[in-house]
């Protein structure tokens, strides 16, 4: 088998390689581990950032986006006794989206059909060389995918980002995570809510009208299973502020419960000959600030010109670039995560939350502050 690009995964980043590629004339196979039916299920990210809605809508994938998503203006950020909306648009002219990862990769794994680029689902066995890939396909039988160049998007447990001879790892691990649930109620809010309180953080967001995503704030190592539904309601209930001004919390149904641990890392640099990283092969950030699946889409959209301008007109500068050029936005997104999350979330130390509060107010109540989250939080331009 021979082809331009060899795709190593086909989560949200390898998936939209492959469409933008095809659309500058590139062909590609795209290897995944899983099935499609598990790939297709993941519940993960629910916030798309202005830019990646460009540009999603820009390739012809804006249409179920904007018919089935939401578009938000802004946050609302609160902490006991204080609910503040901190409005993007006014401030600076962008919104993000409410529209699941789920109904993303659909839009993807339609596209793909239509571009007629083929991908191999349950491989296993992958190995990365530098012009070849070698992979066992669902039947059993070992094959050799000759390429161009290689897109390492296998996420953080991928072989990808083992095959950069040296890297430089940057690493923060968090003493918390978020147990995070899926429940049949309309959500109570009309914007997502980040809620500051003393037992921990709490999030209320949304996948549509009749379905809820709501998280806490738990020790790292939590089991899922020692939250009872009951305890899991009334500790969103205390910190999201349920008879706070009039305002309530609907529990209903719930329908998935998991926990998501949370760390930064950083690996450096993103390419090596031809293998190239995205998404979060390359870094991993707390999801506080919504960040992951958006860093992926801005990682491919650069990715795509410089292999479309490598492999079409022999033109190498871009591809050179590719790992500084990716990287600048990296770290801008692995800051704003780190600083969402540490405003955020409860130490435990009496003196963190009194700077976290009085952070919280600042940025909430000067232009200048809000600002600053408004302009990180609905995204920088994908070239930033
Ligand atoms: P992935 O989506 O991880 O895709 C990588 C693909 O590579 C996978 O399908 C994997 O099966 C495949 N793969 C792995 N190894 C191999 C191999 N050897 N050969 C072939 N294929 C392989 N972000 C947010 O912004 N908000 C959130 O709420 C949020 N929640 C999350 C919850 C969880 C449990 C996780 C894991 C992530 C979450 N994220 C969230 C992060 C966000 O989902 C990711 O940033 C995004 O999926 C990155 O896309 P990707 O394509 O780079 O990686
Ligand atoms: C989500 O809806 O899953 C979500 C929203 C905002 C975040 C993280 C996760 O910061």
């Amino acid at each position: 088998m021979r082809t331009q690009v060899a795709i190593i995964g086909a989560g949200p980043a390898g998936l939209l390689l492959s469409h933008l590629l095809a659309r500058g004339g590139v062909s590609s196979v795209v290897l995944e581990t899983r099935s499609e039916e598990y790939v297709g299920a993941r519940i993960r990210a629910g916030i798309l950032e202005h830019s990646s809605v460009e540009l999603l809508t820009s390739v012809g994938l804006g249409s179920r986006l904007r018919s089935l998503g939401e578009q938000h203006r802004g946050i609302h950020l609160q902490w006991p006794g204080s609910r503040h909306h901190v409005d993007f648009t006014s401030l600076t002219g962008r919104s993000v989206w409410v529209y699941g990862q789920t109904e993303v990769q659909k839009d993807l794994v339609a596209a793909r059909s239509a571009d007629g680029q083929e991908i191999h689902y349950s491989v296993s066995g992958v190995v990365i060389g530098d012009d070849f890939v070698k992979f066992t396909d669902s039947s059993g039988s070992v094959r050799q995918l000759d390429c161009d160049v290689i897109a390492g998007c296998d996420g953080s447990f991928g072989p990808s980002r083992h095959a950069i001879p040296s890297p430089q790892v940057y690493e923060k691990v968090y003493p918390y995570s978020w147990l995070g649930i899926l429940a049949d109620v309309a959500p109570s809010t009309d914007e997502l809510i980040y809620a500051w309180h003393p037992n921990g953080f709490a999030l209320h967001s949304m996948r549509s009208a009749t379905v809820s995503r709501l998280y806490l704030q738990v020790p790292a190592g939590t089991d899922p299973s020692s939250w009872s539904d009951d305890r899991i309601w009334d500790e969103l209930a205390a910190r999201l502020g349920h008879g706070q001004n009039g305002w309530k919390l609907t529990p209903g149904p719930i329908t998935d419960k998991s926990v998501l641990p949370m760390r930064s890392h950083v690996q450096t640099p993103m390419r090596h000959r031809n293998l190239f990283l995205a998404g979060d092969a390359a870094h991993i950030v707390p999801p506080t600030g919504a960040k992951g699946l958006n860093l992926a889409i801005a990682d491919v959209a650069l990715l795509s010109r410089a292999l479309i301008a490598r492999i079409v007109s022999g033109d190498t500068t871009l591809a050179d670039s590719y790992s500084d050029d990716a990287l600048r936005r990296v770290w801008r997104c692995t800051h704003f995560s780190w600083w969402m999350t540490t405003m955020m979330h409860a130490s435990g130390d009496p003196f963190d939350a009194q700077l976290q509060l009085s952070q919280l107010r600042w940025v909430a109540t000067s232009e200048a502050g809000a600002t600053g989250l408004a302009e990180n939080y609905a995204g920088l331009p994908i070239g930033f």
